[in-house]
């Protein structure tokens, strides 16, 4: 059943990169510039499908990929100007294609932020990721879109690279600040095994795992003490005066961990729609094929998944417990394993509220040690 009220979140996905990081896992397709035209045309056919799973307002447009500013820029001011409007557009860009008629291009399209990809400022950690973008590349980048009135600007580092030490991430995390952006997201490097690069860096990255607790401990005591708040495990914003009176969370995403509804388009995209989820398949010759083909129009390879009560209360407390937030726990309860949760408030791990004003709602949060471990923690509280 699909949720009557609409979703409120819409993701687009712009596959297309210029060529394959060795680390990455997301659904890309290297080049083919002659079909980024095709697969955008199957894409608004699919959005068009789709509409109707919207609400008539939307919150938040996030459009990812890939790499979005990859795209050929007419195809891309094709996708900007179907898109409803939205309080916040974000649009994820690779440093070496952010140049000025591209900052045009992204603001006349109604976009108002962009995720820039930095990972590291070290060239020889970029080396080892196979960036294509410097380190001077993201500086350039940053002022481009500054110059072009872009003021929600993200950042997002790796840390756990191979190679990486210590003071190389408080080197990355210093260059980061220096940059004033509204918003940085810090990933611990995650490696699938089986892949090239995981064979190319197996020892390595043993010890870089190992390290990752201790680099997570740095990033948060160096980004706080810079007056981030640390909202979500790997996000953090400009907040207080800094701030200036603005809610700098990435609102797009905070809506995925509170739990509501969005729509993705796009090859690979997921969808949660009231009970379903649904997940695009990753083929773009199908794809293309199934929407703007000769038989255009008709419905994408897809897989459809029934979510039951009991999953969405799990993912509910699993999202919701990585903000800075209590969560309400009315209609959770049947989730969370009481022993569990007395152990990890024992512990000083996590701690429950009791609202006495909302009839005894009770509502759970992580204490920082217990957002340090994270899953963890997470994992002892589920039923
Ligand atoms: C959709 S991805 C890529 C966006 C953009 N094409 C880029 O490369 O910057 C968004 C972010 O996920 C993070 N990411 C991608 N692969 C990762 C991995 N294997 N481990 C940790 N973070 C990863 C990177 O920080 C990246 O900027
Ligand atoms: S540019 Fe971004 S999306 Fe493309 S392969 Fe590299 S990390 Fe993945």
């Amino acid at each position: 059943m699909i949720h009557n009220a609409g979703a409120r979140h819409l993701y687009v996905h712009l596959p297309f990169c210029v060529h394959r990081c060795g680390y990455c896992d997301f659904v890309t397709v290297v080049g083919r510039e002659a079909q980024h035209g095709a697969y955008v045309d199957a894409l608004l056919s699919e959005l068009a499908r789709e509409s109707g799973s919207l609400a008539g307002a939307v919150d938040t447009v996030f459009i990812g990929g890939g790499t979005p500013t990859f795209t050929d820029p007419d195809a891309l001011r094709r996708v900007l100007a179907a898109l409803p409007s939205a309080a916040e557009v974000t649009v994820e860009a690779n440093p070496e294609t952010v140049t000025e008629e591209l900052a045009v291009l992204l603001r006349e399209g109604g976009v108002n932020r962009i995720s820039l990809g930095a990972q590291t400022f070290a060239p020889r950690l970029l080396d080892v990721l196979e960036r294509v973008a410097g380190p001077d590349d993201v500086r350039r980048a940053v002022h481009t879109l500054r110059d072009a009135f872009f003021d929600n600007i993200s950042l997002d580092l790796i840390y756990g690279i191979p190679g990486q030490e210590p003071s190389d991430l408080d080197t990355d995390l210093a260059e980061a600040l220096a940059l004033a952006p509204e918003h940085l997201s810090l990933y611990e490097l995650e490696a699938k095994p089986g892949t090239r690069f995981t064979h190319a860096w197996g020892d390595e990255l043993v010890r870089q795992s190992e390290a990752m607790e201790g680099y997570f401990e740095r990033v948060v005591e160096t980004l706080t003490d810079a007056g981030y708040r640390w909202y979500e495990t790997a996000n953090f914003c400009l907040s207080g005066d800094q701030a200036a009176g603005r809610d700098l969370r990435a609102h797009h995403n905070l809506g995925y961990w509170q739990g509501r509804d969005y729509l993705g388009v796009g090859i690979g995209a997921v969808s949660t729609l009231g009970e379903q989820r649904r997940r695009n398949g990753a083929s773009i010759g199908r794809y293309i094929n199934a929407l703007g083909g000769s038989a255009g129009g008709k419905e994408p390879p897809r897989e459809l998944e029934q979510l039951d009560p009991l999953t969405k209360a799990q993912e509910r407390l699993m999202l919701g417990l990585r903000l800075d937030e209590p969560l309400a726990l009315g209609g959770l309860e049947h989730a969370i394993d009481r022993g569990g949760l007395e152990r990890m408030v024992a512990g000083g791990l996590a701690v429950v509220h009791t609202e006495c004003d909302a009839g005894d709602e009770q509502s759970l949060s992580l204490t920082n040690r217990g957002r340090f471990l994270g899953g963890g923690v997470t994992a002892e509280l589920l039923a």
